[in-house]
């Protein structure tokens, strides 16, 4: 079995293998070959791949029979020609927003597997890419605020005077929201943090944080299908407004995460609550693709209302090219290894299997040749 693994296009950083798991793949019995400048921006050169095993070569000499392929985002349909018939695609396919793309691939013989789709059960733990970006993204967040917000996070006690800590509220406590509060904390912030799922208050006060939360009112108790959220009723929405207004006025630094698959993002806080916070503070919107938690929130932009700095975060995993690619490529190998059949040396996907049945999004069901 030939893996190839290819060169992203800007502004994708991140690549899909990294040395170890190359020699992993080889050590399960397949042949690896990287498309030439694959790890540039991770900081991963072409002879460290080579150290590893694998062989170098230009696109097509990189596709040529390979059986899998690995990529970060979905490559051009029209860039991956030469693969084995059946070839698996693997990688963040977007199926959401790239479904041409997706029925492309399918058309070109690829069995194109969206790695984002994976199911939240125990067994997918390893190899959930949507986990390991957003755990760095929520560090991120935490840092790009401190170096745009224009005072120290901890408290200091100085012979000049004393600094009072910064504060925090996060908004949104899955995966990025607990890793911002673990950072934030860190850092010596006063942190506090608000989720709909009641699950989430205890994992808040265990990391030493002050859980905000709408009581009275139902919430999602424990959690929601596939243990995401839903959306809320208009009650509990209109609560949640008035529990953010009181308590946002009081914050430097507000980080929301709040996502609901499959929907717009939850819009959490308004404009006229922007302007109740002092001047200068720092609201980083980790939802800003799927339309933000934050009116007035620009993807990809940093937008100033009332003077308060609005950063309009976009795949912010990108900009930890190193670590996020470790993690991303560690994810997919835990995916193909699970399924890695040692007698053939290829991967069998079963029809039956519920991470392949999440993974497969297009109607194809091509043998791997
Ligand atoms: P997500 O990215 O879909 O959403 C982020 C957070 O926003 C969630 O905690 C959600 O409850 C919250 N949220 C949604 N609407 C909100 C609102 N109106 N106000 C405030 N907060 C709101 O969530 P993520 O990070 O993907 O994690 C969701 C859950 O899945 C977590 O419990 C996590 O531990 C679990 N999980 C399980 C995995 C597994 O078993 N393989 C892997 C990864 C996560």
């Amino acid at each position: 079995m030939k893996i190839a693994v290819l060169k992203e296009g800007s502004p994708e950083t991140r690549v899909a293998a990294i040395p170890e798991t190359v020699k992993k793949f080889i050590a399960l019995g397949a042949a690896v070959c990287v498309e030439h400048g694959a790890g540039e921006a991770a900081k991963i050169a072409d002879p460290d791949y080579e150290a590893a095993g694998a062989t170098i070569a230009d696109r097509a000499g990189a596709l040529k029979d390979a059986g899998i392929i690995l990529v970060v985002a979905g490559p051009d349909p029209a860039s991956v020609g030469g693969a084995a018939k059946g070839a698996l695609l693997v990688g963040a396919l977007d199926p959401a927003r790239r479904g041409d793309d997706i029925a492309a691939y399918a058309k070109a013989g690829l069995v194109p597997m969206a790695m984002e789709k994976m199911p939240r059960i125990t067994r997918a733990q390893s190899m959930d890419i949507l986990s390991s970006q957003s755990n760095l993204s929520g560090y991120k967040a935490v840092v790009d605020a401190a170096s745009l917000y224009g005072r120290a996070y901890p408290m200091m006690m100085t012979a000049a005077g004393t600094v009072s800590p910064a504060k925090v509220f996060v908004m949104g406590v899955g995966v990025a929201g607990l890793q911002a509060i673990a950072t934030a904390k860190r850092l010596g912030a006063q942190v506090s943090a608000t989720d709909v799922r009641s699950a989430t208050r205890e994992q808040i006060m265990s990391l030493g944080a002050k859980p905000i939360f709408v009581e009275n009112v139902a919430g999602i108790e424990g959690e929601g299908a596939g243990g995401y959220a839903g959306e809320m009723s208009p009650e509990y929405q209109a609560a949640q407004a008035e529990l953010v207004s009181n308590h946002i006025a009081k914050q430097d630094i507000v980080i929301t995460t709040a996502l609901i698959p499959g929907r717009a993002a939850p819009r959490l806080i308004s404009d006229g609550q922007l302007a109740t916070m002092r001047s200068g503070s720092i609201v980083v919107d980790l939802a800003a693709e799927a339309g933000g938690n934050v009116e007035g929130c620009v993807a990809g932009e940093n937008v100033v209302r009332h003077g308060v700095t609005i950063v309009g975060a976009v795949q912010l995993a990108r900009s930890l090219a190193a670590d996020s690619s470790a993690l991303y490529a560690h994810n997919l190998f835990n995916f193909l290894s699970a399924f890695w059949d040692k007698e053939s040396g290829q991967v069998v996907l079963p029809d039956d299997d519920e991470i392949v049945i999440a993974l497969r999004v297009a109607p194809s069901r091509v043998a791997i040749s």
